[in-house]
C-alpha cells in the first residue's frame, strides 16, 4: 500500500491540522531541529536565509522568524489550503520576512539551485510520493556548506492497533496494517542512508519521542474518526475499508486501543531526527 498523501487531503485537514497534531506533537520537534541546525551553522550568520520545506501551517517557519525576526524564510507545501492556513497565522502574527508560497517538495520549481544556508524538513518526507527525490530536491536548493535539519516518523503509534482490530472484528487473521510513512525514513539508519544517497553528509542522528498529549481517549477517537477533516496519515489505515466493515472495526479497535495505549494521555509516535551538511 501506497504511503504518499496528497495536496487534497492536506487541504482538508489545514484548518484542524495545527490543533490536533501540530503544537503538540510537531511543535516541539520544530524547535529541536532549528536549535540543533543553528549550533551546526548559527542562523545568525550574515546572509542566512532558510527555507521550511512541506511547511504546512507554517512552524518550522514561525519558529524561525519568532526567533529570528530579520532572517528571510522561505516556507513552502504541496497544498494550498495548508499555504492559505500559514498565510493566515503569519499576517496574524506580523511576521514579515515569511514567504510562503505552494512547491512539490518532488519538484522544486519555484526555487533556484544554492538558495539557501539553511533547508529544514520536519513531518512531510514520509507522506511524499518520492522521498528520495525530496532529498535530492533539497539538496540542489541548499548551498554549498549549508545545513539541513529534518524529521520524519517511525510510523507505529497506529497501526498495531489497527491490525489487531481488523484480525479480531473482520476475521481476517493474517491482515498487516498499512504503513503510516514511508519505510525509506522511518527510522534514524533509514534517513541517514536516505540522505546519504543523496549527497548529503550527514553530522548526525537520533530517534525522539513525540508526545500527542490527548487529554483523554476520546480526543485520540475523535481523531482518528473524524472523517470529515480527517487526517491524511490516519486515513490511511482505515482506507480500505467499506462503511459496513467499519461499523465492526470501531468497536474492536477502541478495545484493541486501549491494549495497546493502556493511558491514551501518555500516546506517542517516534521521530527519527537528522542534521546534514552539503559538502
Ligand atoms: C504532517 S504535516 C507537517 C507540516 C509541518 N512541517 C509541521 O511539522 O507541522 C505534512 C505536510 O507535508 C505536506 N506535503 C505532503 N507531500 C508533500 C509534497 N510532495 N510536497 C510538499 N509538501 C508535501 C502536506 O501538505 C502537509 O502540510
Amino acid at each position: 500500500m501506497a504511503t504518499g498523501t496528497t495536496a487534497d487531503g492536506w487541504d482538508k485537514n489545514a484548518e484542524y491540522y495545527e490543533a490536533t497534531i501540530g503544537v503538540n506533537l510537531t511543535e516541539p520537534l520544530a524547535r529541536d531541529l532549528v536549535s540543533w541546525a543553528s549550533s551546526v551553522n548559527p542562523l545568525e550568520t550574515k546572509g542566512s536565509k532558510a527555507f521550511d520545506n512541506g511547511c504546512g501551517t507554517g512552524l518550522v517557519a514561525r519558529t524561525l522568524a519568532k526567533l529570528y525576526p530579520d532572517l528571510p524564510i522561505v516556507a513552502a507545501d504541496v497544498s494550498s489550503g495548508m499555504i492559505r492556513q500559514a498565510r493566515k497565522v503569519v499576517e496574524k502574527e506580523g511576521m514579515k520576512n515569511v514567504t510562503l508560497q505552494v512547491e512539490d517538495a518532488t519538484n522544486l520549481q519555484g526555487l533556484a539551485d544554492e538558495s539557501f544556508t539553511h533547508t529544514f524538513c520536519l513531518a512531510m518526507i514520509g507522506s511524499a510520493p518520492d522521498p528520495q527525490k525530496v532529498a535530492s530536491e533539497m539538496y540542489r536548493v541548499t548551498r554549498s556548506g549549508g545545513v539541513l535539519g529534518i524529521g520524519s516518523w517511525v510510523g507505529h503509534c497506529w497501526p498495531e492497533a489497527v491490525q489487531r482490530a481488523v484480525r479480531r472484528a473482520l476475521d481476517k487473521p493474517d491482515y498487516t496494517a498499512p504503513r503510516m510513512v514511508d519505510p525509506s525514513t522511518g527510522s534514524a539508519e533509514a534517513l541517514r542512508k536516505l540522505l546519504q544517497d543523496a549527497g548529503w553528509e550527514v553530522l548526525d542522528v537520533k530517534e525522539q519521542k513525540a508526545y500527542f498529549n490527548w487529554p483523554n481517549k476520546q480526543a485520540a477517537m475523535d481523531f482518528f474518526f473524524d472523517k470529515e477533516h480527517v487526517n491524511p496519515i490516519a486515513e490511511l489505515m482505515s482506507k480500505e475499508l467499506d462503511d459496513e466493515q467499519m461499523r465492526k472495526f470501531r468497536p474492536e479497535f477502541e478495545k484493541a486501543f486501549d491494549e495497546v495505549w493502556p493511558d491514551a494521555t501518555k500516546m506517542y509516535e517516534t521521530a527519527p531526527l537528522a542534521v546534514a551538511r552539503k559538502k
